[in-house]
């Protein structure tokens, strides 16, 4: 093991690739595509802005919320043996937040001696540069390069190579669509090189009960955190939502095995987005779709990570088998 308590601290370089130009361009065209189609959608990445990502650091605690912890188990247990495995020169973490199960995984490498550099991603520029900060701190000698950006425009940005590990965390993978979640693994996998490694966690498909919960917690957290995205836009493109006439919903659809998260319209409203010259007719009851959280199981997990060319390792499930955490390897 190297000896690094003599490295010092080295200040967190953060570039960002999400200009406030781009990001409301963006913004507008999802909300006049998503307003403008039947049924209503707005897309999730507009939850985390500095409220959202509080709130879903919120979420992460909750009793109901069984992903963060489970995940957590599988780290803890697994990451020497993960980074055995691959040796990693350079860790990348997509959608990382505030990175805090990462620990796990980073605290492994460095026993290893391995790790020179460690690269967050993430939409929301406040945690992560926070997150960047903690981290340099807390691993002396470690160069952290955290890269603020969208997954669906910026992945060009991230390194390449240096027996690369890049993980993607808490179930993220879980919120694109079947479609979109076959493009994002594929637009992941093409960037690889041979012997790079892929670390995702997903949750599992269990009792309907416990899904609907997690996603539906009595002191409403999520809820908040749902109806967040109303704010968003009220603020961002000077709309009128009435917050308190939405209601969450989560269900879990059992065709497609997902968690759909929706907001209801309370009563018939009209929502003028002004920024947009867009006025909105809401019916009462109708239903807009927020969110989806896939649950997995792993020989479907696994053709899919086939179908993009990545190579499975390994699977492993936390002790009561709500979630896994699997290892693919560019070939
Ligand atoms: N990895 C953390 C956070 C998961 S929440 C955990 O396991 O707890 C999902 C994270 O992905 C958030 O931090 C959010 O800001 C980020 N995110 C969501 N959509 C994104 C997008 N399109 N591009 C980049 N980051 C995104
Ligand atoms: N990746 C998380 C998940 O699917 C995101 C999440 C948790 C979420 N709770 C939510 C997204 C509520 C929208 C609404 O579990």
């Amino acid at each position: 093991m190297n000896d690094r308590s003599t490295d010092t601290v080295l200040a967190p370089t953060i570039d960002v690739h999400l200009g406030s130009d781009d990001a409301s361009k963006a913004l507008r065209e999802d909300v006049t595509a998503g307003l403008t189609t039947q049924p209503k959608e707005l897309p999730p990445k507009w939850f985390y802005d500095e409220r959202g990502s509080a709130l879903f650091d919120e979420i992460t605690r909750l009793d109901e919320y069984y992903p963060t912890e489970a995940e957590r188990e599988i780290l803890l247990q697994r990451a020497p043996e993960i980074i055995d495995l691959v040796a990693p020169e350079t860790i990348v973490e997509l959608g990382s937040g505030t990175s805090d199960k990462t620990k796990a995984v980073l605290d492994a490498a460095r026993v290893r001696g391995t790790m020179r550099r460690f690269v967050p991603f993430d939409v929301s520029e406040a945690f992560l540069r926070t997150s960047a900060i903690d981290l340099a701190e807390r691993y002396p000698g470690l160069v952290v390069h955290g890269v603020v950006g969208d997954f669906d425009h910026h992945l060009p940005y991230l390194p390449t190579g240096d027996r690369q590990l890049l993980m993607l965390l808490g179930g993220t993978l879980g919120n694109y669509r079947p479609d979109d979640r076959l493009a994002f693994l594929s637009a992941i996998a093409s960037r690889q090189s041979a012997g790079d490694h892929v670390l995702i966690g997903i949750d599992l498909v269990k009792d309907v009960g416990r899904l609907e919960r997690a996603y539906d917690d009595a002191s409403g957290v999520t809820a908040a955190f749902n109806k967040n995205v109303l704010h968003v836009v009220n603020r961002e493109l000077q709309a009128n939502f009435d917050i308190d006439r939405f209601q969450h919903v989560a269900r879990f659809d059992l065709e497609n095995e997902w968690i759909e998260m929706l907001l209801r319209s309370d009563g018939e409203q009209v929502v003028e987005v002004s920024d947009l010259n867009l006025a909105v007719t809401f019916s009462d009851g109708e239903l807009m779709r927020t969110e989806v959280s896939a649950k997995f199981r792993q020989p479907a997990f696994e053709a899919e990570l086939s179908q993009v060319g990545l190579d499975p390792v390994a699977w492993w499930t936390d002790q009561a088998g709500d979630f896994a955490v699997s290892l693919s390897r560019q070939s």
